[in-house]
């Protein structure tokens, strides 16, 4: 089964595909994590791509189209893409490199979320930098304040999550982003889910438009 997760920033993407991935038993591929963990790692890649997210923009089709969809490729199982494909280009090359490979895409997932909420949603959130675990000061904070209850590391924030950077994502995502919703919309994959509620709420509504749409599927949630 191949799923697309899109959204704005802030959207849940990261939190609901935690859950969505465990219940569906696909590999979760956030391209935002992927691109963070070339540059952590010091690569050439890394280097190119540092200056577009940090301040706000996409990263050229030419290179996340081919750093995802080699990672596509390389699974058997099935995909929770999240955070790509991001702009028109994008979809039409994950959906011909699906039929190329015998596969298809199975649900296109939106989580809909106001600007004015990403705001506060983004500004508050803190990272594990070694695990990776995801936190909101206010939404879902950590046992201790600043530090990961998995592992006691210090949480830190995302460079890209200042209120100016914001502010740039979501003019990326709105100009660029969510008119693929219509591309997929036109093709009878698409499934607007409301945001806006509680994490396990919008993870339920999630599961169950993802049902809904692939037939006969069972979670195993
Ligand atoms: P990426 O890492 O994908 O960032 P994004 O799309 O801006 O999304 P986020 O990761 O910020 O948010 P999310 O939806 O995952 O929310 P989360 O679950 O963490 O991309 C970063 C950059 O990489 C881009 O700007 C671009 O430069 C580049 N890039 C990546 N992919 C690209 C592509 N395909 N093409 C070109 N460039 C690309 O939740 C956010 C916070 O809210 C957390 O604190 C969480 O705890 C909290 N929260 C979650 N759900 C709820 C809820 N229901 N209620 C209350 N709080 C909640
Ligand atoms: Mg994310």
């Amino acid at each position: 089964m191949n799923l697309v997760l899109l959204g704005p920033p802030g959207a849940g993407k990261g939190t609901q595909a935690t859950r969505l991935s465990q219940e569906f038993a696909v590999r979760h591929l956030s391209s935002g994590d992927v691109l963070r963990a070339e540059r952590q790692a010091g690569t050439e890649l890394g280097a190119r791509v540092a200056g577009y997210m940090d301040a706000g923009e996409l990263v050229p089709d030419d290179i996340i189209i081919e750093v995802i969809l080699s990672r596509v490729k390389a699974e058997s199982g099935g995909v929770l893409l999240d955070g790509f494909p991001r702009t028109r280009a994008q979809a039409e090359s994950l959906l011909e490199a699906l039929l190329a490979d015998g596969s298809s895409l199975d649900a296109v997932i939106s989580l809909e979320v106001p600007d004015e909420d990403v705001v506060g949603r983004i500004t508050g959130r803190r990272i594990c930098p070694a695990c990776g675990q995801v936190y909101h000061v206010r939404f879902h904070p950590p046992q201790k304040a600043d530090i990961c209850d998995a592992d006691g590391e210090k949480l830190i924030q995302r460079p890209d999550d200042t209120e100016e950077v914001v502010k740039q994502r979501l003019q990326a995502y709105h100009e660029q982003t969510e008119p693929i919703k219509a591309y997929y919309r036109q093709k009878g994959l698409l499934s607007e889910i409301d945001g806006t509620g509680t994490m396990e709420a919008v993870g339920d509504a999630a599961c169950k438009a993802i049902q809904d749409r692939v037939c006969g599927c069972e979670s195993g949630g």
